[in-house]
Parts: C-alpha cells; sequence; structure tokens
C-alpha cells in the first residue's frame, strides 16, 4: 500500500472517515503532487462482497484507495425507498479498514446538493430504456452525483460492478464524452452461494421472498443455455424466461430484455456482446440481474 499525505487531525486520529468536500480534496491534491494513483469506488453504503470485489481491485491497482458512501437522493424518486434504504455507517467502516481502504467520503446531502444547486448531467440515449423505462429519472441522478464525486475525487481509476451493466456503460460513456481522465474497469456480478445476484437490497426479502429471487438467476442461467445450444430468438428466450418467472410467488416482472451491449437496443437475433437483462419485483423488492453472452 502507498504511504498517504494525511492532515494532521487525521494523522492523531487515525480517522479515515472525511465528511467535507475541501478537506478531501487538499488530501487529494497532495497525492496527486507526489503522483500517487487513486482508485476510487462510489458506493452508496450497506457493503457486501460485491463491493469487497471492487474495493479489492482498487487495492491491488492503486497508491490510494477511496470509497463514497453517499445514498444518494438524486436517484431516487418520491416514490422510491430512499429513506428505507439500508444504511450501516460503522459497519461499513470497519470493512472499509479490513480491506485496508485508506479514505472514506461520506458527504452530507448538502454538501454536495446545496440550496442553489440546478446543473445537470444526462447521458441521453443510453439512459432511456432497461431501468430507465420504469425510472424514467434514475440514470441522471446518477451521473450528476458520479461526475462530482469524479471532479473531488480525481480518480485516475473507477471500479463499477456488472450487476449494474446500464450504470457502467452510462458512466463509461460520460467519461468519454467529458474526458475525464479516469479509467473505468467494470467488475464481474458477486452472486451469493446459490445464485442470487449481491444487492444491498436483498436485505429486503423475508425468506420465501428470497427463495423466489433466485427464479432471476436461474432464468437467466437456462437462457444461456438455450444461447450455448444454439437458440438464436430472442423472443423464444424472453417467453421461456417470463413463463419461468411468473410460476414463482411474490414476482411481478418489469422487464426482460436481451439488448446490443453497446447502444442497449432490443436484438431479435441473439449475437455476440449480447446482454440479457431483467428487473423483476420480488414483493415489495426491485431487483436487477443479467448475464452478458
Ligand atoms: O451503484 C451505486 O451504488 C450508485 O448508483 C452509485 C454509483 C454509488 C451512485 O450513487
Amino acid at each position: 500500500m502507498g504511504k498517504i499525505w494525511v492532515s494532521n487531525y487525521q494523522k492523531m486520529s487515525k480517522k479515515i472517515l472525511i465528511e467535507e468536500i475541501g478537506e478531501i480534496r487538499k488530501i487529494v491534491k497532495q497525492n496527486k503532487q507526489r503522483n500517487k494513483s487513486i482508485g476510487f469506488v462510489p458506493t452508496m453504503g450497506f457493503l457486501h462482497q460485491g463491493h469487497i470485489s471492487l474495493i479489492r481491485a482498487a487495492r491491488a491497482e492503486n497508491q490510494i484507495v477511496i470509497v463514497s458512501i453517499f445514498v444518494n437522493p438524486a436517484q431516487f424518486s418520491p416514490d422510491e425507498d430512499f429513506e428505507e434504504y439500508p444504511r450501516n455507517l460503522e459497519r461499513d467502516i470497519s470493512i472499509c479498514k479490513d480491506e485496508k481502504v485508506d479514505l472514506i467520503f461520506n458527504p452530507k446531502s448538502e454538501e454536495i446538493y446545496p440550496k442553489e444547486f440546478e446543473t445537470k448531467v444526462s447521458v441521453s440515449e443510453l439512459k432511456k430504456p432497461l431501468c430507465g423505462i420504469s425510472r424514467p429519472n434514475f440514470f441522471d441522478g446518477i451521473t450528476i452525483v458520479v461526475a462530482k464525486l469524479f471532479n473531488i475525487i480525481e480518480p485516475n481509476n473507477v471500479y463499477f460492478g456488472q450487476k449494474d451493466a446500464q450504470q457502467a456503460l452510462i458512466v463509461k460513456r460520460m467519461i468519454e464524452d467529458l474526458n475525464f481522465p479516469t479509467r473505468m474497469h467494470i467488475l464481474p456480478i458477486v452472486r451469493e452461494r446459490d445464485g442470487l445476484a449481491m444487492s444491498s437490497r436483498n436485505k429486503y426479502l423475508s425468506d420465501n421472498e428470497r427463495k423466489s429471487a433466485l427464479s432471476l438467476y436461474k432464468s437467466l442461467q437456462m437462457a444461456k443455455k438455450m444461447i450455448e445450444n444454439g437458440e438464436k430468438n430472442s423472443n423464444i428466450i424472453k417467453s421461456k424466461i417470463r413463463k419461468f418467472i411468473k410460476n414463482m410467488p411474490f414476482t411481478k416482472i418489469d422487464y426482460i430484455e436481451i439488448v446490443d451491449y453497446e447502444k442497449l437496443q432490443s436484438v431479435q437475433e441473439i449475437r455476440s456482446n449480447t446482454l440479457v437483462a431483467l428487473a423483476v419485483w420480488v414483493g415489495k423488492t426491485r431487483l436487477i440481474d443479467n448475464v452478458l453472452v
């Protein structure tokens, strides 16, 4: 691990938690002057193995690792779960310490969005399909906060998970379009032992819902097998997935889509670099998952 420049206050308190933009900027600047590479993992906290895999990749490839923990109000619509979104800062700090994270940036909402805030960042086409249909403001909320975090932290490398495939593609587009001097790393989905994709929202599931939630992974595996066995017709695959998930209690399908993994446009015929993606309500919890074929 590289030697990180820290303020006297931090040295004395061994605190790795920073709340203010001014303070984290100062530390970033000092480390930049010393040519330290910064790896950044943006999160909304309630860290799980998926986040840990991103942190470990950042730790392996950078001298300084910064994790942000910020439940971003801009990516929740008024009827969504912003208030209930799981939070456990103490546990997150302890995980970050175990993973040798150098700094946690945990700003207050007013620090990121002061009263007069009015700027928008929008990746206008990629935000429309898939999750963008039922969550029209979601990706604008993500791109604004991620752009701000990139400007504050000035990372050389940033780490995102493939579970949020559309988010990753949108952030990648934004990095290129806005010339952020940062390199995007997209890491594979981390799953529970039985296949359920790791997500902070899995916490909401009751035992019975948890069983039904497995249908996301299982149906994607089924789709993958069909494709490997030569099925090329998207509609046939989608209708098999639909039938499989509908058979499970508590499920309500938001979307099942098969798209090219570049523009995220529906494809009729499976080719290479195709994403099978779905979003399903299990009880009151909306889960997403995908497989790249
Ligand atoms: O993936 C997430 O946790 C969030 O969307 C992100 C990237 C931290 C932005 O708030």
